[in-house]
């Protein structure tokens, strides 16, 4: 069968629906200024959709110096891979101030995280190893285990007597194989805003002697006393062997870092594929990056300004009736009961009526008849905004209730 043929006729499980929701469910174009309103199709909209939790994106202050960087170094600098010809004090610098900051002894940059999580993972186990991960991993941790050719043990999220259960059968491979086990997990989850168990998660590390790999992009700047992340918030840095955060989120740039100790980060600098076989973080987004980490460091502002959105949001949310799962984190998930021909019409009535734009979950994402619709509060927002969000909900909840979304009549996504 000729390739391009095959993937036309299947286009994919998301893929399907293009031809009803492209360009309005799918690749939206948020235009304007980044901020709690933008513009969407040529109306101003509430956006609750952006990882954006510092509200640094559009500060002037990471503006300036993100301007700066670039009149200064341009795009292109440096040429090359950071072995090669890309390396440069400022990436040093930049891989020293992260690790100080979530108290690890170094660490390196990734120049996204997806890629560099993929990397890590590869680099860290081979053949005789067992790798065992929480069944909600992000996509870059399953895509890492791709590449791995060892054994492979998944518990179910958070399931701690299981994952003990995991551990003994990695173990019993282990013994025999010589290898060793890498437990992977997040910090906070970005769909449903749960936190990894990391306590629990540790206090089996004695026992089992693993390795364990923590990503936390969604906790970075967001979780723990100062914003150190979700190992800080638990109290178990210390037993966190590698920490994973990137900057696509609290950071509001481009590229991640993974840290560790110096000996581990001396190895993955000589073994992480994506980084040796790709041109180095272009300057800008190094000296952005410095200035974007020292805000986070050095004031709590807009942290709290964070938290107080998240926990009024929340609570109000939760005062209503709403079932926000199990988040323990900005992410604010309302969980609701339907399929996609309702989450579509949802979608559209709180984009068109209340003009509100969050994203939506539905199957196959999540299990069939669950909806979610996820809120990401930031920096940006305000107590208005919550007021006038909650109140929308309430609306389309009812409405939900009374049946009004299940029945065609709105626009949205045909679903056969
Ligand atoms: C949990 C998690 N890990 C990794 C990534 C990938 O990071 P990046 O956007 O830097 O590639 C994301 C999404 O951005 C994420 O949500």
């Amino acid at each position: 069968m000729d390739i391009f043929e095959k993937v036309l006729n299947r286009f994919g499980p998301i893929g399907k629906y293009r031809d009803q929701g492209e360009g309005y469910y799918f690749f939206p174009k948020l235009e304007g200024e980044l901020s709690n309103k933008m513009m969407f199709m040529g109306k101003e909209r509430l956006v609750w959709s952006l990882n954006n939790y510092l509200g640094l994106g559009n500060h002037p202050e990471v503006r300036k110096a993100d301007a700066e960087a670039a009149k200064e170094w341009g795009l292109a600098y440096p040429m090359g891979a950071r072995m090669m010809s890309g390396h440069t004090k400022y990436h040093e610098q930049l891989e020293q101030e992260l690790a100080d900051y979530v108290g690890r002894e170094t660490s390196f940059l990734l120049n996204y995280g997806y890629q560099g999580m993929v990397s890590v993972i590869d680099a860290m186990v081979d053949r005789k190893d067992v790798i065992v991960y929480d069944s909600e991993a992000h996509a870059c941790i399953l895509d890492g285990m791709r590449l791995h050719i060892g054994k492979r043990f998944v518990y179910p999220h958070n399931d701690i007597a299981n994952f003990e259960k995991q551990l003994s059968r990695a173990k019993k491979i282990t013994d025999q194989s010589g290898g060793g086990i890498l437990v992977i997990t997040e910090g906070v989850y970005g769909m449903s805003g749960g936190l990894g168990d990391l306590k629990a998660i540790c206090k089996l590390k004695e026992k089992f002697e693993f390795r364990l790999l923590v990503d936390d992009a969604h906790g970075f700047g967001t979780m723990g006393p100062t914003g150190a992340g979700t190992d800080e918030h638990f109290g178990v840095q210390d037993q966190v062997d590698l920490y994973f955060g990137t900057f696509a989120k609290a950071m509001a740039g481009i590229g991640g870092f993974i840290a560790s100790n110096k000996e581990i980060i001396r190895y993955l600098k000589y073994n992480l594929r994506s980084q040796i076989y790709a041109k180095a973080l272009p300057m800008p987004m190094v000296i952005g990056a410095l200035k974007r980490l020292d805000m986070i460091r050095s004031g709590s502002e807009q942290r709290d300004k964070l938290w107080t959105i998240v926990n009024a949001l929340q609570k109000g949310l939760r005062d209503k009736g709403f079932n926000l799962g199990d988040t323990g984190s900005p992410v604010t998930p309302v969980i609701l009961a339907g399929g996609v021909p309702e989450a579509t019409q949802i979608t559209f009535d709180l984009r068109e009526k209340y003009n509100i734009f969050c994203s939506i979950v539905a199957y196959p994402v999540v299990p069939k008849g669950v909806i979610l619709l996820r809120l990401i509060p930031t920096a940006v927002h305000t107590l208005e905004d919550v007021d006038y969000t909650i109140k929308a909900f309430s609306d389309i909840k009812e409405k939900l209730d009374k049946g009004e979304y299940s029945e065609g009549g709105m626009k949205g996504v045909v679903v056969e």
